[in-house]
């Protein structure tokens, strides 16, 4: 089972060194600076917290306590939208992009500039960067846009090119934009109504724009499953890497619960002569903990 790391006394200040020897998630308190409405029913906040810059990876998630009340009690997880680094002294700036969708997330749309938040981060394995230079394509289907967005800022720093695709039900749910393009990156978006760029499913707008140019190095892509699995099958047959951060419903995000498991490919391995059907199940992986981000291909698309 995982544990957590409190950093000293809860504060905002601690030893870096310390923090990074011992490596995290950091149960600590961060302090809200920013939760502005940034579309109809999406908020955008922006917490400071005392957690090393260089410790979180994009892909990764951290969770909000929402509550001090029975209900809702548990943490809520969040993808971690983008990062700015403060410097070894002071750890680093996360935003998380969220829907305004439960009574958890309606009491976090109320929250204002300088409330102490008490989260848990980094959670999980995020996106592993190519080492080779390249055009990556990152898809973001609805809400799945906030988990892309701090591995395009993690890609241009290291010079590749981003290709963005964003798809959503209509206009008014397409988000991020201007964000991605002031990064640098090729943005195009797909709505399901065609109110705004390309008419249809994001799958299908990535088909088309692939018909007459080359592949990219990778795929990355955050969203609803049935997009993620189109998206593997792009992916696969030309052959393209294709990373997926799926979602789950996720109780303690530490490995413990087994709450978020999904079914992946292939056997384990035995573990030893005298006990040889031991090993050989279903090679569930839970969500929280060997994920969000795992490679496509070992994905058992068919069991999630
Ligand atoms: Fe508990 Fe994943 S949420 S094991």
């Amino acid at each position: 089972m995982t544990s957590y790391k409190t950093i000293k006394d809860r504060s905002m200040s601690f030893s870096p060194s310390e923090a990074r020897e011992r490596g995290g998630p950091y149960l600590v308190y961060g302090t809200l600076l920013e939760n502005p409405q940034v579309a109809p029913s999406y908020h955008k906040m922006r917490i400071r917290t005392p957690i090393p810059y260089g410790d979180i990876e994009p892909g990764q998630f951290l969770m909000v306590r929402v509550s001090e009340e029975p209900f809702p009690l548990l943490r809520r997880p969040f993808s971690i939208h983008s990062l700015s680094d403060l410097g070894a002294k002071d750890g680093s700036d996360i935003e998380i992009l969220y829907k305004v969708v439960g009574k958890g997330t309606n009491l976090m749309a109320t929250w204002k500039g300088g409330k102490r938040l008490d989260i848990l981060a980094p959670l999980g394995k995020g996106f592993s960067l190519p080492t080779e230079m390249g055009t990556q394509s990152l898809v973001a289907g609805g809400i799945g846009v906030a988990g892309l967005f701090a591995l395009s800022q993690r890609m241009r720093a290291h010079g590749h090119t981003c290709l963005v695709f964003i798809g959503a039900k209509t206009k008014e749910h397409v988000l991020c934009v201007d964000e991605f393009k002031g990064l640098g990156a090729d943005v195009y978006v797909a709505t399901e109504d065609g109110g705004m760029g390309f008419r249809g499913m994001i799958p299908d707008m990535v088909t088309s724009f692939l018909h007459d140019r080359p592949n990219p190095s990778g795929f990355f892509a955050c969203g609803p499953v049935d997009m993620l699995k189109a998206v593997a099958e792009i992916a696969k047959s030309r052959p393209i890497p294709c990373q997926v951060s799926l979602e789950s419903r996720m109780a303690c995000g530490l490995g413990a619960c087994l709450g978020c498991v999904i079914k992946t490919k292939g056997k384990l391995p035995l573990r030893s002569k005298e006990a040889p059907h031991q090993g050989w199940d279903v090679p569930y992986k839970r969500v929280c903990k060997e994920g969000p981000v795992f490679d496509s291909e070992e994905v058992d698309w068919g069991g999630i």
